[in-house]
């Protein structure tokens, strides 16, 4: 193979690989989102779902917060041996750390401030019998008639995936309790209102281009009432308003009825997160479309002449993320916590929509954002990939449009991504960019995440790589798994309670996103442009240029079951430049359905070694089923 080093191509955009996230799988609540009380609102529409109350509980409706006004008060069981009170049983269990403290918080209020309240809240151990049974416990006082807000921190003594928590008046005085919520101290920077960190981490690792935000089908919603709804996402936590989660039905009619959304994880904590990892923010928000399976049914559909409320939405978003502090939702961002624009660039306008409803509903959002913020990149969609010709279908309506890029969904199977190597090498240039928003290979035989499948998504992104002239935005679909709760596989990252574990598409993605470089080199393999695998022996490879670190970085998989001599050729190098600092870095497993799991995070990780060239001639043996990296630094 010679590669160019001389001739940089294409430039490869910042956002090229990123993190696709959406709320399914429990990705946020239960998840990404370190809240451990499920219904700390009492609003599931079943108030005490996630609860277990005892002795005298009531649930009331006129509470502190106006958009979620259910709360419980708890009276005296009328023995001193007898106790009211109620347990939470969190998301499939609250998982504690021994020695790390955790924060509960309530909102309550006694009857007679003059007597004062008393509850005890603990972390409770159920399936342990005798005085163990509580392993953190704390008593709270609750000295006002008034709603205050009152918190206490529990440092529990043992760690435990299935706790339960349980608040019980201590007291003959009652009380009232609202929004009840317990979060580990320790989040991802500190952040009360905080992530997970082992999940966040994970992301901050990937070093992601560009995070698209919130789905998926939740965008859109089972129906229009349960489309997301940025604008209910925003403000004092406590008063954002309760939506359900589309994946409280999955395609193979399983069913979760506790899945619902609290919007604790917002659109502001989003744009926060994008900061933080230091990705580009891309907002989707709904074109008046239900999720595309209801499409048929008309009541899925906002007539196209009663889209005004929807426009709007997407134009007081962007108010929302850019606007100075004097506009109404700019104000509301810096109230938040955010004075300075959040610098957003990107929005996405309805989500894997197929039909011809679509663009007709696309085209008024397309010309009232081009007026109010002409610099906004707009991306419309294609439809997935499952649907055969529907690419063809949407793509000259994205054209005539004239939306800045399209986003491509494809879950296919390993046959699927062993051919489209060069699916981008004959796309129009003249026409909108591609964002291949959600895309994972779906293995035949065995459907979850593993290694052969991990490769092959390796193999068809050096075709993404090789056409970053035309390919700008690439995010692997779905992000979070919790492993008693998912309703989709394969996933990026998986956990439970306590755990969490990268799959070897985790490290496919994050070695292309660390190693994405600044600009396509031109490769060939006798004398021909390297482009898919057919008629290489399944090698597929491309090769980018680094200018900030002056590197040349090749990627090389190889999907036979032959060792591939390889030579590689840096042409083009200047006397006095030199092949230097060569590290390999390899993927590669003996078994092609490995893969790691939460007792093996670690069996398939990329390994890295040092390597030396010839002048500017590398030799190299790459062996079966296997991903090479080389980086070198001039
Ligand atoms: O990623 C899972 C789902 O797949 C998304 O919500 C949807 O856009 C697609 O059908």
């Amino acid at each position: 193979m010679v590669i160019k080093t001389n001739k940089p191509g294409a430039e490869i955009q910042p956002t090229m690989y990123g993190l696709f996230f959406e709320d399914i799988n429990y990705a946020a609540d239960g998840g990404l989102y370190a809240e451990l009380v499920k219904n700390r609102s009492f609003e599931f529409p079943d108030r005490l779902m996630g609860w277990k109350p005892f002795g005298k509980v009531i649930v009331r409706n006129d509470g502190p917060f106006e958009r979620n006004p259910h709360y419980v008060r708890l009276e005296y069981a009328g023995h001193p041996h007898k106790h009211t009170g109620l347990d939470n049983e969190g998301y499939f269990g609250i998982g504690v750390k021994k020695g790390e403290e955790y924060r509960f918080s309530v909102w309550a209020r006694t009857a007679d401030a003059a007597k004062n309240a008393k509850i005890k809240i603990e972390l409770v151990d159920v399936s342990s019998q005798g005085e163990r049974q509580a392993f953190a416990s704390q008593e709270l006082i609750i000295n006002s008639s008034e709603w205050k807000k009152y918190r206490v921190i529990l440092k529990p003594d043992k760690t435990f995936a299935k706790s339960v928590l349980r608040i019980f008046l201590t007291s003959r005085e009652g009380v009232d309790l609202e929004h009840v919520s317990l979060f580990p101290v320790d989040t991802w920077k500190g952040h009360e209102n905080g992530l997970r960190k082992d999940l966040a981490q994970a992301l901050y690792d990937m070093h992601p281009g560009v995070f698209r935000f919130p789905g998926g089908c939740i965008v859109e919603g089972t129906d229009l009432a349960t489309r997301y709804n940025w604008k209910n996402s925003v403000g004092p936590v406590e008063n954002r308003p309760l939506n359900e989660n589309r994946w409280q039905y999955t395609f193979t009619h399983r069913f979760y009825p506790d899945y619902y959304q609290s919007y604790g994880l917002g659109f502001y904590e989003y744009f926060l997160l994008c900061e933080e990892i230091g990705a580009e923010p891309l907002p989707v928000v709904s074109c008046g479309l239900a999720c595309q399976f209801q499409n048929d049914d008309p009541k899925a559909h906002v007539p196209v002449s009663e889209l005004g409320s929807y426009i709007q939405d997407a134009l007081d978003l962007i108010e929302f993320a850019n606007g100075d502090v004097t506009t109404t939702w700019g104000k509301l961002r810096a109230e938040m916590g955010h004075p300075a624009p959040f610098n957003l660039k990107f929005i996405g306008i309805g989500n894997e929509q197929w039909g011809p409803e679509y663009p007709e509903r696309l085209e008024p959002f397309v010309k009232a954002i081009r007026k109010a913020y002409p610099d906004i990149k707009i991306i419309g969609s294609s439809g997935p990939s499952s649907e055969g010709e529907q690419f063809e279908y949407l793509w000259p309506e994205m054209k005539r449009i004239n939306v800045d890029l399209v986003d491509e969904h494809f879950y296919r199977p390993e046959s699927w991504f062993l051919n489209q190597g060069s699916r981008y090498d004959n796309y129009d240039r003249k026409g909108p960019k591609v964002f291949a928003g959600e895309y994972a290979c779906h293995g035949e035989g065995k459907k979850w995440n593993h290694f052969y499948t991990s490769l092959l998504e390796a193999a068809f992104m050096t075709g993404m790589e090789r056409n970053a002239d035309v390919v700008h935005m690439a995010t692997y679909a779905p992000l979070f798994a919790h492993a008693e709760g998912w309703q989709w596989r394969p996933d990026m990252i998986w956990f439970d309670n306590l755990r969490s574990v990268k799959t070897v598409s985790y490290y496919v993605q994050q070695l292309y996103s660390r190693n994405k470089g600044t600009h396509v080199l031109p490769l060939t393999r006798d004398n021909r442009p390297v482009a898919g695998a057919e008629g290489q022996n399944g090698l597929f490879a491309s090769a980018v240029w680094d200018k900030a670190h002056q590197q040349v970085i090749v990627k090389i998989v190889n999907t036979s079951d032959k060792t591939q001599s390889v030579k590689l050729n840096f042409s083009g190098l200047k006397k006095s430049e030199k092949l230097t600092g060569g590290k390999l870095i390899t993927l590669k497993s003996d078994k092609l359905d490995a893969e790691n799991t939460l007792e093996n995070p670690f069996f398939i990780v990329p390994e890295e070694k040092e390597v030396f060239a010839e002048g500017n001639i590398l030799e190299s043996q790459i062996e079966p089923y296997s991903f090479y990296l080389y980086k070198f630094t001039l």
